[in-house]
């Protein structure tokens, strides 16, 4: 007697989260899914999305509780009027006037970085990108030379972080650390102490030597979880769709080598360059890819009844890759944001109350590599890179991506 083939087990958001996201959004305004144990709405409509960031029916609810047990109780986990307090402080380090500060170090740092690319020899060019974003970020955050003692220490803290709140080592229960009323990983105790040993004050380092010693403790370890592996990510699938895309890499190198010497304030200059980075972010939301929240009392919106306590799920990942939002979603087209976007379908920086703080510096910064990069190589992607997104804290690039490098003017 034949057997009937086995059915692919469906993936689940443990199992699977992306691909859990990808068969759940399926082109409606909302629906009701199971996430755990709870009945979840996940809303995928731009009114809702706009209801979702600005209502004060909802919260941030019991997965940012999970989350403040691992990252203390900073901007991201905190809610209410203390979150409102503590982020007009934190706010005063993302100015105008603070901009321009970060943009020079960010200068200076990625010249030093570049000038340690091998030229004419296969790049591990994965490896590299992403050393060169860190070391970007320690320098323009908190004025170091690197945040933690090296690269690998730095992903290990973060897988750490990543395993807890997606529930991959159930197995394992966390050791925690106390210390002053909160009790810390070990190693993120050890990433902290490292970062206070070693930072110079920066704009964003003088806010936080400000804060009490606690504040100090969890607005680090947030600024440390939102910042760094989100602003690497961007910049790595940035150049892995270029080498998907030759004639998107021409078309930017055209226009970035029209401005020499190729310098900070350029960018502000360079539409295509922008809209590079906006499809970036589009196709991959580093961040944000599941924004939740909860009902914090019995209410209705649209017709949608929520009982208190229901978690609600606005994704980017579905969001932005919706055809009645993005048509061809699938294609990497920077010439779409010559239009802007509508309200409410495209939110690469979340929303509302807790927009991310550090939009302008992760913007800019993805920009300022990548044009720095291409103004002073020619890149040869190798044929057979692949890297595909995987859920750490953010969308995390895996897999392998090389090129050959040259000086551009060779
Ligand atoms: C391309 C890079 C980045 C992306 C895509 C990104 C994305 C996000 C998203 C989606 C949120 C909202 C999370 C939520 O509501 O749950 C957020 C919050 C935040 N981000 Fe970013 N981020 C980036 C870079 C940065 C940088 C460079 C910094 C600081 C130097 C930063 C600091 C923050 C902070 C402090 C919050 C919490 C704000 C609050 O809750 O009040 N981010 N980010």
């Amino acid at each position: 007697m034949l057997e009937a083939p086995a059915q692919p087990t469906p993936p689940t958001f443990q199992s699977d989260p992306l691909a859990f996201l990808t068969q759940l959004g399926d082109g409606q305004d909302h629906l009701f899914f199971p996430l755990g144990r709870y009945e979840s709405l996940l809303i995928n409509s731009p009114s809702l999305i706009n209801w979702l960031f600005t209502s004060r029916s909802v919260g941030r609810g019991r997965f940012f509780k999970l989350f403040a047990r691992f990252i203390g109780n900073g901007l991201l986990a905190s809610e209410g009027e203390p979150h409102l307090k503590i982020r007009r402080v934190m706010q005063t380090a993302f100015t105008r006037e603070t901009l321009p500060i970060f943009m020079r170090v960010m200068a200076e740092e990625t010249k030093v970085q570049l000038e340690q690319w091998p030229t004419n020899t296969p790049l591990d060019l994965l490896s590299r990108l992403n050393r060169l974003s860190y070391r970007v970020s320690a320098r323009v955050i908190f004025g170091m030379d690197q945040i933690f003692r090296d690269e690998e220490g730095l992903a290990e803290v973060i897988n750490a972080g990543s395993g807890f709140l997606m529930g991959r080592a159930p197995d394992k229960p966390l050791e925690l650390v106390p210390h002053k009323g909160r009790r810390y990983h070990p190693l993120v105790m050890e990433a902290l102490e490292y970062i206070f040993d070693h930072w110079q004050p920066t704009p964003i380092v003088r806010v936080l030597q400000g804060l009490d010693e606690q504040e100090r403790y969890d607005q680090t370890l947030t600024l440390l979880f939102a910042s760094l592996e989100t602003s690497a990510a961007s910049i790595t699938y940035l150049f892995y769709m270029l080498g998907q895309h030759p004639q998107i890499q021409s078309k930017l190198e055209q226009e970035v080598r029209s401005h020499t010497p190729f310098s900070v304030h350029d960018i502000f200059r360079m539409p295509y360059l922008q809209h590079t980075v906006s499809e970036t972010l589009r196709m991959f939301p580093v961040g944000g890819w599941f924004n939740t929240r909860e009902a914090l009392e019995d209410t209705e919106i649209e017709g949608i009844v929520l009982k208190k306590g229901t978690p609600i799920v606005a994704s980017s990942w579905i969001t932005h890759r919706d055809a009645r939002f993005f048509p061809n979603p699938l294609e990497f087209r920077p010439e779409r944001f010559f239009t802007a976007a509508t309200r409410g379908t495209y939110f690469p920086f979340g929303g509302g109350v807790h927009l991310c703080l550090g939009s302008s510096l992760g913007l800019n910064q993805a920009a300022y590599l990548t044009g720095a990069i291409l103004s002073k190589f020619d890149l040869e992607f190798e044929p057979d890179n692949l890297l595909t997104p995987q859920i750490t804290l953010s969308l995390t690039p895996m897999g392998k991506m090389g090129a050959r490098v040259k000086l551009a003017a060779d």
